[in-house]
């Protein structure tokens, strides 16, 4: 379009190999809605007329109206977002050769991608709530469901159903202010950098900062066209909060199994199998979990992208794009039908407690009812080891004892051993802060349900 300094044209080729449109176009009214502001700034600032300014404005609405409708198909010629609505703006209103008056595509692509990642980021921070809010539903409906709690995958202690939603409602929570810290981190506004010097125009960078709702305009021109951390500290959060995905799918993938089989899926959210007529398949979960290398790539990809590159801007920032639209589109995907299937998980109460009867789960409060006794801990480990080894060997579960076989192991144990032998009275027993004591579930449940 403006060939400048050039006496040939750009070969097809390297026009192919540099556009970006392919990428960006999606950011179209984001892009507009910078250029308003930047057109508002240069009228108010004395560098374009107040009617000047009037007809880029309208110009501008007039490209966005066509976008919107669908009746502006741009070209891979014009390179990038940016020059094909600058281009066509033109041709509505020649004056829109006055737009890019102090401004560069380096400022102006760094503060259309804020803008776009900003209502993305807003979007998901809902989505990200909701899922929040049925944690803490889950966590209401399943308090008093006991489930086996596992360290190293083998049966430790019961804890209450509701405790272990609120374990998740703990790590999501952390991921939504990561999200938050992400929003915060991209909220400062490049116009008026220019291409990496700032101007010798007399640009309001406030005023600009201000119409766009960001925070303040960047400090300092150099890091604004260099930096790309807002998208970096969007990228680990997202990537933290697949990977807390991945692992709840996981464990549910698991209780899901007929070996474990006490968690019930929706049958709205499973699929079937082609071959075999039983399968009731817990793809979503799968493909939940499966997702998340992608995300933690799109991490990496832009990480290595980023290494080395000299201050400041480097065209090698054009790459930043694509793993970034990835990753939204994926986590937004991810959290939205996660949310779904959550409301409607069931435990099956029986299963959960038929598969802690067969354990030796109880073994740690049995040591701790032996400590009240005044035996020191590491000997009441040891005797309560020493049983369980014996209950193994005998196939015999702890409530299966008599009271001279108690003695017999462990002299110190009276006849009220047999009272604290339930699953359920063990969780209820948890009650220290954070623990999964009922009333330590339920009042997590309050809290968590305040910081909503
Ligand atoms: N499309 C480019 C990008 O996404 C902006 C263009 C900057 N180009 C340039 N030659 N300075 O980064």
């Amino acid at each position: 379009m403006w060939k400048g300094r050039f006496k040939q044209d750009m070969s097809a080729i390297v026009k192919d190999f540099t556009q970006s449109l392919d990428i960006d176009w999606r950011m179209a009214e984001c892009d507009i809605q910078g250029s308003l502001a930047h057109v508002k700034m240069l009228g108010a600032a004395g560098l374009l007329k107040a009617d000047e300014a009037e007809k880029i404005e309208l110009g501008l609405r007039k490209v966005l109206e066509e976008i919107k409708a669908g009746k502006f198909t741009p070209s891979k010629d014009l390179e990038d977002v940016h020059m094909n609505i600058e281009a066509r703006l033109t041709e509505i209103e020649p004056l829109g050769a006055k737009l890019h008056t102090a401004r560069s595509r380096n400022d102006q692509v760094a503060t259309t991608t804020r803008l776009y990642l900003r209502e993305r980021l807003k979007v998901l921070a809902g989505e990200l709530k909701e899922l929040l809010k049925i944690l803490v539903d889950n966590a209401q409906r399943h308090v008093s469901v006991i489930i086996p709690g596992y360290t190293h995958m083998q049966q430790a202690q019961p804890v209450s159903m509701g405790h272990y939603w609120l374990a998740w409602f703990e790590a999501f929570y952390r991921d939504h202010e990561r999200l938050e810290f992400a929003l915060k981190s991209l909220n400062e506004c490049p116009l008026g950098a220019g291409a990496l010097a700032g101007s010798t125009l007399p640009v309001d960078r406030e005023m600009t900062s201000e119409l766009l709702g960001f925070d303040c305009p960047t400090r300092n021109s150099l890091d604004t066209v260099a930096n790309r951390d807002y998208m970096t500290d969007y990228h680990y959060f997202a990537s933290v909060l697949m990977i807390h995905v991945s692992r709840l799918c996981n464990d549910l993938i698991t209780w899901n199994t007929q070996e474990f089989a006490f968690i019930v899926l929706p049958d709205e959210f499973c699929t079937g199998s082609s071959m075999m007529p039983q399968k009731k398949n817990p793809d979503v979960l799968e493909l939940a979990r499966g997702k998340t290398g992608q995300v933690i790539g799109n991490l990496i990809d832009l990480l290595v992208t980023l290494k080395g590159l000299p201050m400041t801007y480097d065209r090698d920032l054009q790459e930043d794009k694509r793993g970034l639209w990835n990753s939204l589109d994926t986590v937004e995907s991810v959290v939205t039908i996660l949310t779904a299937l959550l409301a409607k998980v069931d435990v099956d109460e029986k299963l959960a407690l038929a598969g802690l009867e067969k354990g030796y789960s109880l073994a740690t409060d049995i040591a701790e009812y032996l400590v009240l006794k005044g035996v020191p801990f590491r000997e009441a480990h040891l005797k309560v080891g020493k049983l369980t080894g014996w209950c193994i060997e005998n196939n015999l579960a702890f409530g299966d004892l008599t009271l001279s076989q108690w003695k017999e192991h462990i002299p110190e144990a009276d006849e009220d051993v047999m009272k604290i032998l339930s699953p359920r009275d063990s969780v209820n027993r948890r009650n220290t802060y954070g623990g999964t004591g009922f009333a330590q579930v339920e009042r997590q449940i309050e809290d968590a349900r305040k910081k909503l």
